[in-house]
Order: structure tokens, then sequence, then C-alpha cells
């Protein structure tokens, strides 16, 4: 790998607007930006804009127990395609890593095998407040609500003690907030009233906004008693937006995630992909995606990650009760995100302060998430006017609900540490490493 690298005649992001540059990266680093030096590689890149690789915050990489699905090196190669160069895995994996052993197995696999940079969130039990403590970690996911894998903390009890252990230590407590026992009495409802001819629909009914609306309230109100830092994930609804936007103005410790399938598909796919398309929690209405979209402009929403939750075509292909839960998303949520730039639903700048800063800023991301001098070299390059549809699926889900689209804004290059990792369709084998915190 050349140790040197210059990325010339690109544009840059400043203060909101485009401006032409050069970067220049040696080992590792951006070292300077505007002077186009001599380096041991360049990069023409001919007008096409650069911006801070994306760091998604929510991602299911299954490894180890579930590598049929995906693993590091298969998920992180599909995140690299898709302008990602630091991803955080979630701890649903087989073992879960809610133990210290369980969490040393995942980071040699993820040193090993990843080829984007990595950070990895703790899972919580009912019990192991003790080692959320002693975790070295940034981070904590807890399930309030039954999702894919057995986690579970859906006592008040048992929350506090998580929520009270990640104060303790520094840490984020990301919550996946739909109410157990409101699903649960959903599903024996429909259950008995559909029996064996369940449609993917049903799954937005079981999982009813009411429930994810119950779990906001007693988290934010326990939040409100602890003071721990507060990360929803996958927020989906009307209701819980207008929650977190007041909630928002009591505490700077609350944060709030979207994906990109809640964003840009709605109930009305069921139709067209069936239980591919069922994902926790479920893809909702029309006014419940004009609300998230509303989210983002009004500084509501945090961050956009993409709850990358791969499965195989066979499993998905499965009865709406044996289907399991989750879609991909490494692939296209910047590609969407840019197409939406092009359409004017939204600023380049303020994608790169969702996927990029704020990540960055809410875990005290150290030296990533900016295009500035002595920041680690992630960095993605984008052609804002080529329009084309996905046209290769790296993920082993093999299957993307935006694969028919075509979209017009695409990462053509991506770097990682320095290295390229991606080349206008071409993968290369770049080592990531531990993503690093204040
Ligand atoms: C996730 C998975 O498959 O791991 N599924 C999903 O529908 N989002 C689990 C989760 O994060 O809920
Ligand atoms: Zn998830």
């Amino acid at each position: 790998m050349a140790s040197s690298l210059l990325i010339k005649h690109c544009r840059i992001l400043d203060r909101g607007k485009l401006k032409e540059s050069h970067i220049f990266i040696r080992q590792g680093k951006i070292k300077s930006i505007g002077k186009a030096e001599r380096a041991q590689k360049t990069i023409e890149a001919e007008g096409n804009i650069v911006i801070p690789g994306l760091i998604d915050c929510h991602v299911h990489f299954r490894q180890p127990g579930g590598e049929q699905k995906e693993d590091f090196y298969s998920g992180s190669r599909a995140a690299a395609k898709g302008g990602i160069t630091s991803i955080f895995d979630m701890p649903n994996t087989n073992p879960a890593t809610t133990t210290l052993a369980a969490l040393k197995q995942k980071r040699e696999l993820a040193k090993r095998h990843c080829i984007v940079n990595y950070g990895l969130h703790f899972g919580a039990t009912p019990d192991n407040a003790d080692m959320v403590r002693k975790a070295d970690t940034k981070s904590v996911k807890i399930y309030m609500g039954s999702s894919t894998g057995n986690l579970l903390v859906n006592t008040p009890e048992a929350l506090a003690r998580i929520f009270m252990a990640a104060k303790q230590s520094g840490k984020v407590c990301m919550v996946h907030a739909e109410d157990e026992e409101c699903l649960r009495n959903l599903k024996e409802m429909y259950k008995e009233q559909t029996a064996n001819h369940a449609e993917a629909e049903l799954h937005t009914k079981i999982r009813d906004s009411s429930c994810a609306a119950k779990a906001i309230k007693d988290a934010l109100r326990l939040q409100a008693k602890i003071g721990n830092k507060l990360y929803f994930c996958h927020t989906s609804t009307k209701e819980e937006m207008a929650l977190l936007r007041k909630a928002k103005q009591r505490s700077t410790k609350v944060f709030c995630e979207v994906t990109p399938h809640h964003l840009f598909l709605d109930v009305r796919a069921y139709r067209k992909y069936g239980n591919f398309v069922k994902v926790n929690p479920p893809l909702r209405h029309a006014e419940d995606r004009e609300a998230l979209w509303k989210g983002i402009a009004d500084g509501t929403v945090d961050t956009i990650s993409t709850d990358h939750a791969p499965h195989l075509p066979e499993e998905k292909g499965q009865g709406y009760w044996d289907a399991p839960s989750g879609m991909p998303g490494v692939e296209t949520m910047l590609p969407l995100l840019l197409d939406a730039v092009n359409k004017g639903k939204l600023s380049l700048t303020k994608v790169v302060e969702l996927t990029a800063w704020n990540p960055a800023k809410i875990f005290g991301i150290v030296n990533k998430g900016y295009i500035k001098v002595g920041y680690d070299a992630d960095l993605v390059l984008a052609d804002m006017n080529l329009s084309t549809r996905l046209e290769s699926i790296e993920s082993k889900s093999k299957w993307s609900p935006f694969q028919d689209m075509i979209l017009q804004g695409w990462p053509v290059v991506t770097i990682i540490n320095g290295d390229i990792a991606y080349y206008r369709g071409a993968l290369y084998n770049t080592r990531g490493k531990p993503v690093a915190f204040a």
C-alpha cells in the first residue's frame, strides 16, 4: 500500500459550500488540504466530492455464530463499497456479547477480518450490570423488547441497574425501545385471529407504534432520574419524534437514530417484498416517514445508521411467523442519501452531520468524522451525477429492497486509514482498526 496519497481536484464542503481542493494523505492521516503535494499515488477526482467516511453506529455483522448470514469480512466489504469507513457491531451474536470473554473473542475476530474500522457495543442482560461497568466499550445495547437473538431487559429494576452502570462507566445506552409486554399481548391477539394465513403486513400491527411510545416514555422517565446518556436506535414513528423533540429540550444526553429503511420505505413495501422487509421496528405509515424527515430538518434526529441486519434469502422466504426480522443496509445508505440530496430533500452538510460528525461526537471518537489536518484519512469520493442501480451485492443476504431503484449519487472510492478499500467497482483488503475514544 502506498504510504502517501493525493486526491487531486476534488470538492470538499466548507461551511456549507463546495470548494475545489486537494487532499494529501501520509501514513494514514490527512497531512494537508489545498496543496497538490507530490505523492506516491494520485487519485484524479475530476471535481467529484469528498466527504468524511460514514460512521455507521448500528450493524449486525453476525460473527461469531451467524457466519452463514454475514461475517466481519463480508459485512465490512459491503460497508466499504457503500462509503462506510467505521462500523459499530451489535451484541446479538452467538455467543451474545454480554460477557468480557465474548467481547474479547469478538474483538479478535473483528481485528482479523474487518476491512473497515470498528467499534463494538456491549450487550445488557438483567444480571450483567457489573460486567457492563467493566466492559471496555463506549456503549451498551439494551433490548427493551425482543428481536432477533435472545437479549432482553424488560423490568424497570433491571433497566435502572444497566442505566446506572452505564452512567458510572461513561457509556452510551443504546436502546431498542419497543415494550415487551405490549408486543406480546398484540402477538397473542393476532395469532388467534390469523392462524396460518398471516401476511407480512401483520408485523406493523403486532409491533404497533404504541409499543414503541410506551418504551420510549419509560426509558426517558428513568433517564431523567439517572442522567445517563441515552441513544434511541431506529426510531420510526411520529409519536416517538414528538416525545424526543420534547425530551431533547430538557436533556442534552438524549439522542435519536433513524434508519434508511424507515425513511425510504413504508407499509406499501410489503406488497412487493413480503417478509423480506419484515424488520424490527416494523415499516410504518406515510405520515411517520414524514415525521422522521421533519425530525431530520429540525435537529431532533442525531444520526442515520443502517441497522444492517442480514438474513439469508431462504430464511426470509418463509411464512410470516418463521421469517426472521431484519434487512441489509450498508451498501445502499449513502446512495439513498445522496439521491435525496440531489432531489433537494436534505443538504449534503446534513448528510455529513448525521453520518459522521454526530456519531463521532456522541461516542467521543478520536480523529474521525471530519476532513481536518491530523485526522484519520477515512474518506469517500462520491459522484453526484452518476445515475445507476446497485449492480452486485457484497452482503451474504444477496438482496436489497433498494436494488431496483435508479439512484443519482454514488460513492466511487472509499479510503480507510489512507488505504484504498474500494475503487470504482473493485474492493481491496484494507485493515480495519479499532476506533479510538477520548
Ligand atoms: C435485528 C437482527 O436481525 O439482528 N433485526 C431487526 O429487525 N432489526 C435485531 C434488531 O436490532 O432488532
Ligand atoms: Zn439492530
